[in-house]
């Protein structure tokens, strides 16, 4: 199918992906024997038959249970690699990856371990396949305000690693404003600041997200639709929403992709980007997030265009790259327009 392929070719950003995320089965498995942690799975089909979820916390629970497999640096260095090299492949030339210290750190794995295992594969990658990266850490909003500001201090000593900090897991009854110090402190030492927000949450807590944590991207956002005066603010502002298909019917956000309001808010004016969030876990990378929703909604080349567009213009990357970037993306464009 030609629009298959479009897709397949179309330089892109991807900026909503969690690293632990991105742990597929038979890594969970060759970890778990690697570093003799036990699992309740035997099997990789074990795995996928328990990847059915209800909602975010169903899932949340065995992305924690997965992430127990991650222990030395080596194991953070072959996840980040293995996730590199799949996102060069679907045309990603540049990646801003999510990772939760604090699901690793809670179980002594040191931060350094952590980063460092991650950051080697980032600069091999830049090498090796040309992608661009930046790393973002995320505090885990079902824990306290003081572990997370507790984590921003060891992160302090790794900061030119560290581009941003972002706000992760249950979201209902964990509102952005339990973060506003530990966000204001962020700011401060120079992090640029992104959250989770309107994923199961109502519109209230991405405007949290705005006033509180003056946040620069709004992860997911669905629930701002519930709120016209919202919506027209974020479509001024020009606030980028990083939104993720087949993670939103993964999660019962929506019920069907027919359902999905990518349309509704490039209509409404919002500046969107599509991405995967977990594709190990949702069923697809980029690319398929891309295709799933091309189908279900019907978008043309001109949209998708326009989403791969989004991707590097609400980047973290500074104005000459992006416009390198961006000439890459017209001159692919154009090439496959002539063909
Ligand atoms: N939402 C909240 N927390 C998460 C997600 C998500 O989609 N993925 C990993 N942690
Ligand atoms: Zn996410």
């Amino acid at each position: 199918m030609a629009q298959t392929a479009f897709i397949e070719r179309l330089p892109k950003a991807e900026l909503h992906l969690h690293i632990e995320g991105t742990l597929e089965p038979p890594m969970m498995l060759a970890f778990a024997e690697r570093n003799r942690v036990p699992l309740p799975y035997g099997s990789v089909s074990e795995i996928q038959n328990a990847y059915r979820f209800r909602n975010l916390q169903d899932f949340l629970d065995i992305y924690y249970l997965g992430t127990r497999v991650l222990v030395t640096k080596q194991d953070f260095r072959e996840l980040t690699w293995a996730y590199l090299v799949r996102a060069r492949e679907q045309n990603v030339l540049h990646a801003e990856i999510f990772f939760d210290p604090q699901a690793h750190t809670d179980r002594d794995v040191p931060f350094a371990t952590v980063v460092n295992g991650i950051h080697q594969a980032l600069v091999e990658a830049k090498d090796a396949l040309g992608i661009s990266t930046r790393l973002i850490l995320c505090f885990l909003r079902h824990l306290s305000a003081e572990a997370a500001m507790a984590t921003l201090e060891e992160a302090l000593p790794f900061q030119d690693r560290i581009v941003a900090v972002g706000l992760d897991s249950s979201e209902v009854g964990n509102p952005p404003n339990k973060f506003t110090d530990v966000f204001a402190r962020a700011r401060a030492e120079g992090f640029l600041c992104v959250a989770h927000a309107g994923e199961e949450g109502p519109a209230d807590y991405v405007r949290q997200a705005l006033d509180e944590l003056l946040v620069r991207r709004i992860d997911h956002g669905n629930r701002s639709l519930d709120d016209d005066a919202l919506v027209e603010r974020l479509a001024r502002d020009g606030t980028p929403l990083t939104v993720c298909p087949l993670s939103n019917l993964k999660l019962g956000v929506i019920e069907s992709l027919k359902d999905h309001p990518l349309l509704e808010m490039m209509d409404r004016g919002l500046m969107v980007t599509v991405n995967s969030d977990d594709p190990a876990y949702f069923g697809g990378y980029v690319n398929e997030n891309y295709q799933a929703v091309a189908d279900a909604l019907g978008l043309n080349n001109e949209v998708l265009y326009r989403l791969a567009r989004n991707s590097f213009e609400a980047s973290f990357l500074p104005e000459q790259e992006k416009t390198g970037l961006l000439a890459k993306l017209d001159a692919e464009t154009r090439l496959q327009k002539a063909s």
